[in-house]
């Protein structure tokens, strides 16, 4: 007999559904609640709300556990390049080889822009925000891919991906070249993904250029960890837009817009603009946590907290260890990477941040290394973009698989004026 969930109100006795997971999470169906009882439940940012059932990543946040369609990030990122890691979320299995090198050279012919597409950048300000470009020409991409566009079309979403997940490193590229000037190089095929971003970036015209092979090991490890994490703000916008059946493009964008808050993906720059706030402050760290507490500042440490974890986040702890690894290779003594490690010790010895369980998130530490390699920070949340694409696709994805999608659509509760008589504009004020 399944688990039920008792409910009384207004006379009602009822019983709901616990539905299981695979990893024994627990959750009440109140899909009747409405119908049964005429009543509908609130909650301020789905704190306690499941949107959906998804196969594709699982969190433990009190364990601090992260895994991709069953895998450990941690062996994942050992073991596995961002494409590999990219066909296993959009897939669902582990790649094999052959199944690998196709996906991979199916990538790299779609990583030219089509003409016209690069003329957007003729007119964007160069102070632009990297991240309000990205969501611009990938919404706009939808008009240069018109035969792909259909949700419903097994074919067209599968090229749609192809197409999204080579362009949106050229695009990235060129949203560098417009804030840096620094001159845009073609994508070359022959390159794995990440040494090709990084050679788009950073090639000198007319100069042999290869990537630094600790640059590479480290952006593809940094994709990875930012690859997918369930039901986060940008994923969740990239379900509710694609639930309307809107196309793949017009997905993205919305998920970009969304991870461009600070609160969100936008963190991993704030972070780094409040080091360098502390540094030119003369370092002192344990003022910034004392402003963090302070309610009536409304500072808060950016790169730390997070909704679901509790206790640590996995990400945090394989990036801080290539951090402390590619300082070392590089012989580089970073004072942001000091003051990020002191502002963390100060905070993880302080009751206010015991209590709320606030630990560093996958932002805290990301910065440090894209600095190492010569990345604006205004390119940190394009980065963090690039490594998420695969999971938004692969939510996208399910959702269009599953034979229960329906458009998503939450209701309120109505807090505004009652019926009231209207006034002609003579016999107002
Ligand atoms: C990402 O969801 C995901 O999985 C996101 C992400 C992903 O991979 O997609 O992991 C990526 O977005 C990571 C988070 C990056 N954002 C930041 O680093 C910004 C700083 N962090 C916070 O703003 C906050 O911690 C959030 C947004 C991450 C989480 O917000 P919640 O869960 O709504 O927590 P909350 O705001 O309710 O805070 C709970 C308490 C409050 O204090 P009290 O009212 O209980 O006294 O903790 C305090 C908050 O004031 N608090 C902080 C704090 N974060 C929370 N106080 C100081 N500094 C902080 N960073």
């Amino acid at each position: 007999m399944s688990e039920v969930a008792k409910f009384a109100c207004d006379g009602h006795e009822l019983e709901f559904p616990v539905v299981e997971g695979s990893e024994k999470e627990r959750a009440i169906d109140i899909s009747q609640l409405r119908k049964q009882t005429g009543l509908i439940t609130i909650d301020e940012g789905y704190v306690n709300t499941g949107s959906t059932r998804s196969a594709i990543t699982f969190l433990n946040g009190e364990e601090g556990v992260l895994r991709y369609r069953g895998y450990a990030i941690e062996e994942l990122a050992e073991n596995c390049d961002f494409i590999e890691v990219a066909y296993l979320l959009i897939y669902g299995e582990l790649p094999t080889q052959q199944q690998l090198d196709t996906f991979r050279s199916s990538i790299a012919s779609h990583t030219k822009l089509q003409d016209g597409v690069p003329a957007f950048f003729d007119h964007f300000q160069k102070d632009a925000h990297p991240m309000s470009m990205l969501a611009s020409v990938v919404s706009a991409l939808a008009t240069f891919n018109q035969d792909s566009l259909d949700p419903t079309d097994a074919a067209q979403i599968e090229s749609s991906i192809l197409s999204l997940m080579g362009n949106l490193p050229t695009v990235a590229a060129h949203g560098h070249s417009k804030i840096t000037g620094a001159a845009l190089n073609h994508a070359d095929s022959e390159l794995s993904y990440c040494e090709n971003f990084l050679h788009m970036m950073f090639s000198k015209s007319g100069k042999e250029y290869k990537a630094n092979p600790l640059f590479v090991k480290a952006l593809n490890l940094l994709l990875i960890v930012h690859a997918d994490h369930e039901q986060n703000c940008s994923t969740s916008t990239v379900r509710m837009v694609g639930s309307a059946n809107a196309n793949l493009y017009a997905s993205i964008a919305a998920g970009v817009g969304a991870l461009s808050g600070p609160s969100h993906g936008g963190a991993n720059e704030a972070v780094v603009n409040m080091l360098y706030q502390i540094q030119a402050d003369g370092g002192d760290v344990e003022k910034y946590v004392k402003k963090a507490k302070d309610k009536e500042d409304g500072f808060r440490l950016m790169g730390f907290g997070h909704r679901v974890y509790k206790n640590f986040d996995p990400r945090a702890n394989i990036i801080k260890a290539a951090c402390d690894e590619l300082l070392e290779d590089l012989n580089l003594d970073d004072p942001l990477f000091d003051i990020a490690q002191r502002l963390a010790k100060v905070a993880l010895e302080d009751e206010y941040f015991i209590k709320r369980n606030l630990y560093p998130n996958v932002d805290f530490y990301s910065g440090v290394i894209y600095r190492a390699m010569g990345i604006p920070v205004e390119m940190f949340t394009v980065l963090f973009a690039i490594g998420r694409l695969p999971g938004w696709i692969s939510h996208w994805k399910e959702m269009h698989e599953s034979p229960t999608m329906r458009i998503c659509r939450p209701r309120q509760v109505y807090t505004g004026a009652n019926s009231r008589q209207f006034a002609s504009i003579d016999k107002r004020g």
